[in-house]
């Protein structure tokens, strides 16, 4: 039985490797020449900045890595240092998602051409990164930490989901991730064969 901490951070992967699927399939879609709505490509940037970045990495980072820190992991080299890194890569590929949807007007060719470029490189990065978190940090966070100090860490990730949820925004953040996945859905066997070459299927 996994301790509940990192269950619960695997599980937020579940649902980021859900909505990772369904940009997927829709910039596949944008690729074939499907009409772009600003107001989708805003449901995707909001979904990747609000709940795997501010939610959940925020949630790896002030509590999971600062821990792990103390424990002796460095925070500038090391396995600490390349997810802090790769968070950094993937919040400059939503920023590009986050422009196209905040954009106003009739979306140019330039923007398509840039949300299927940084979907074609954000979906691996992500999907990548969640595999490296899953089967190598969180065991080793595992090794170093003690079991109280694990259970002390859901209690800080409860604190902390209180803090962001205060205004009802996880919820929401869920809702819309119900609804692009509804609208724009993962393709199993292409998630599949993406997470076992740790790539993508974004042409
Ligand atoms: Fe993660």
């Amino acid at each position: 039985m996994l301790d509940q901490p990192i269950k619960t951070l695997m599980d937020e992967h579940r649902l980021i490797e859900n909505v990772l699927g369904s940009l997927e399939t829709f910039a596949l879609g944008v690729t074939d020449g499907l009409a772009v709505e600003r107001e989708l490509v805003a449901g995707y940037a909001r979904f990747f900045r609000e709940f795997a970045d501010a939610c959940h990495h925020g949630k790896e980072e002030d509590i999971l890595f600062a821990r792990m820190c103390e424990r002796g992991f460095a925070r500038e080299a090391g396995p600490i240092a390349v997810m802090l890194f790769e968070h950094d890569q993937g919040r400059a590929r939503v920023a590009a998602l986050h422009s196209v949807g905040a954009g106003e007007g009739p979306v140019q060719a330039g923007e398509r051409a840039a949300l299927v470029g940084s979907a074609r490189e954000f979906v691996p990065l992500l999907r990548a990164h969640i595999l490296k978190e899953d089967r190598i940090l969180y065991p080793m966070a595992l090794r170093v930490l003690l079991p109280d100090e694990v259970a002390a860490m859901q209690e800080q990730f409860e604190v902390f989901d209180r803090k962001l949820a205060a205004d009802g925004s996880i919820d929401a953040l869920h809702a819309t991730a119900d609804k692009l996945i509804a609208a724009f859905a993962p393709d199993p066997e292409r998630m599949a064969a993406a997470a076992a070459q740790g790539g993508c299927g974004v042409r």
